[in-house]
């Protein structure tokens, strides 16, 4: 098999970011999830050309169930991990809160609303905050591992909410997931493309 694509390394110790995520659920996380993602798509896409020249972006948009389930898998996860960093290494930027008080109200609306969504987004996916098509900030869902971008939305930040992301520390508390999340949110990244 060729390792078209595999994930990319974790920018930070597996255990950086704890106690909000847990050393385990990270190893698992990272080397098992993710890197099944990456192996499903490298078999799927192997021998065919046409496929293996395609990027992520555009094998997330395939009409193949599969191919696009994975590709997504592998996508999302590469976003996710540098969509976060060990608690207190970063802060909110001052561009970042004017954008999320212009648009929400308030930075605690924004999390609450962030935070609402992900919890209704019923079974495995993803909450994220975009940049829509008409070039407005959203809050938005989507299912397994579709992402908006498919859509032509921006992905600012996203945060996985499949229970393989927090159930050993959170069990089925979904929500106190979301809530300690913003802990371990990157907020430099956020700043650069919000
Ligand atoms: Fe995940």
């Amino acid at each position: 098999m060729i390792d078209l694509f595999t994930p990319i390394d974790l920018p930070y110790e597996y255990d950086a970011l704890e106690p909000v995520i847990d050393e385990t659920t990270m190893r698992i996380h990272h080397d098992k999830h993710h890197q099944a993602y990456a192996d499903n798509l490298n078999k799927l896409i192997e021998g065919d050309d046409s496929l293996a020249s395609m990027d992520l972006s555009d094998l997330m948009k395939t009409d193949n169930q599969p191919i696009k389930n994975n590709a997504g898998g592998v996508y999302n996860h590469n976003l996710f991990w540098q969509m976060m960093a060990p608690s207190g290494t970063t802060i909110m930027g001052e561009r970042t809160k004017e954008k999320l008080e212009e648009k929400f109200g308030s930075v605690e609306d924004f999390k609450t609303e962030f935070e609402k969504a992900g919890l209704s987004r019923f079974g495995s996916g993803w909450v994220w905050l975009v940049r829509d098509r008409n070039g407005e900030l959203s809050i938005v869902t989507s299912a397994n591992q579709d992402n908006p971008e498919t859509e032509g939305a921006v992905v600012i930040l996203g945060n996985d909410v499949w229970e393989h992301a927090y159930y050993l520390t959170y069990q089925n508390r979904r929500a106190e997931y979301l809530s300690a999340w913003w802990q371990v949110v990157n907020w430099d990244r956020v700043e650069e493309i919000i």
